[in-house]
């Protein structure tokens, strides 16, 4: 959804744009396109393999991009290193790149055997093999169950803990393989291989992603100037349900209980959202990407 998103943005010559997931650079030279001549682009990524990647793609434009390697959910120290007090627009392309799964030895996929890792920052000093092999079993199966949406979590960690006393789980196909012994037969015949959901939720334990999105929203909307857009495309259901909630909250302003004569909270409306619902790809993205199948694009406006 580069076009939607970008459309939603309202870029305009002269305007600062923060790409929060600036990945390949896709979505960023779409945006420097439009900013024409002279609007500034920061793009932040964990990864440092998207920042070289986006640097070549973008050399175009190199004297109207700032790239960081950094947390989104830090946009607001980030900002300020630069100098910069507001900005005009603000992206999240949210999780994985097709980089980043179709690099094997990164460990985000079991298409192919390879050291459980999923970090997106390699510099991080905590990664999918730390938390399979030394994480309590509660916290694991808390993880699986919440973030992946599995209700077999129990079985699944059960089937872990036993294999992990005799020798640690090292590779994604180790991993994938105990957690499809685990699954009654019907669902092992599914298209969907069964260890998705945990993959999926190990992930997002790793990177911290929930938390991330949630500090990144709210201090993302105290950092746009009046008209200023927040674009929010999510991969799944808990994350589109973070960006949904945030975004309402603060088009409401007020959380006072109906009942209170007056407001306690003083909270005050920042936004309005734009996307009443979410939007969806189209059938031509889907056939040329089938990953874009879960893509929700969600866009709000500071007030
Ligand atoms: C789907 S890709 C973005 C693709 C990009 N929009 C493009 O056009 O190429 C998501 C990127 O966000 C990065 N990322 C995920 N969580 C992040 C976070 N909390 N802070 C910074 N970057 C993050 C990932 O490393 C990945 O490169």
């Amino acid at each position: 959804m580069l076009k939607e998103a970008v459309d939603f943005l309202n870029c305009r010559s002269g305007g600062i744009i923060l790409d929060g997931t600036i990945g390949g650079g896709g979505h960023a030279c779409e945006i420097l396109k439009r900013t024409d001549p002279d609007g500034i682009l920061v793009g932040i990524d964990l990864d440092d393999d998207a920042l070289h990647e986006s640097r070549r793609k973008l050399k175009p434009f190199s004297e109207r991009v700032f790239l960081m390697q950094g947390n989104f959910a830090d946009m607001k120290t980030i900002l300020s290193s630069l100098n910069i007090k507001a900005v005009d627009g603000i992206l999240l392309d949210l999780g994985v790149s097709s980089h980043q799964l179709e690099t094997t030895t990164r460990g985000f996929s079991f298409s192919s055997d390879a050291p459980l890792d999923m970090r997106m920052d390699q510099r991080s000093g905590f990664s999918a093999y730390d938390l399979v092999n030394t994480a309590p079993e509660g916290e694991l199966e808390k993880i699986i169950r919440d973030y992946g949406e599995e209700f077999r979590a129990r079985k699944i960690v059960s089937a872990l803990s036993k294999q992990r006393k005799l020798a640690p789980i090292r590779t994604t196909r180790e991993l994938a393989e105990i957690v499809m012994r685990a699954m009654p037969h019907p669902v092992k015949r599914r298209r969907i291989h069964p260890a998705t959901k945990t993959f999926q939720a190990l992930r997002i334990a790793v990177n911290d992603e929930l938390s991330n999105l949630h500090t990144s929203l709210n201090d993302g909307i105290d950092l746009l100037r009046k008209s200023g857009r927040f674009s929010v495309i999510s991969f799944h259901s808990l994350e589109d349900r973070i960006v949904k909630n945030v975004f309402r909250s603060w088009e409401k302003g007020c959380i006072c209980p109906p009942d209170f004569p007056i407001c306690a909270c003083n909270r005050k409306k920042k936004l309005t959202v734009i996307t009443k619902k979410p939007i969806m790809p189209g059938e031509a993205e889907i056939n040329s990407n089938p990953r874009a199948r879960s893509a929700r694009l969600r866009t709000a406006e500071r007030v």
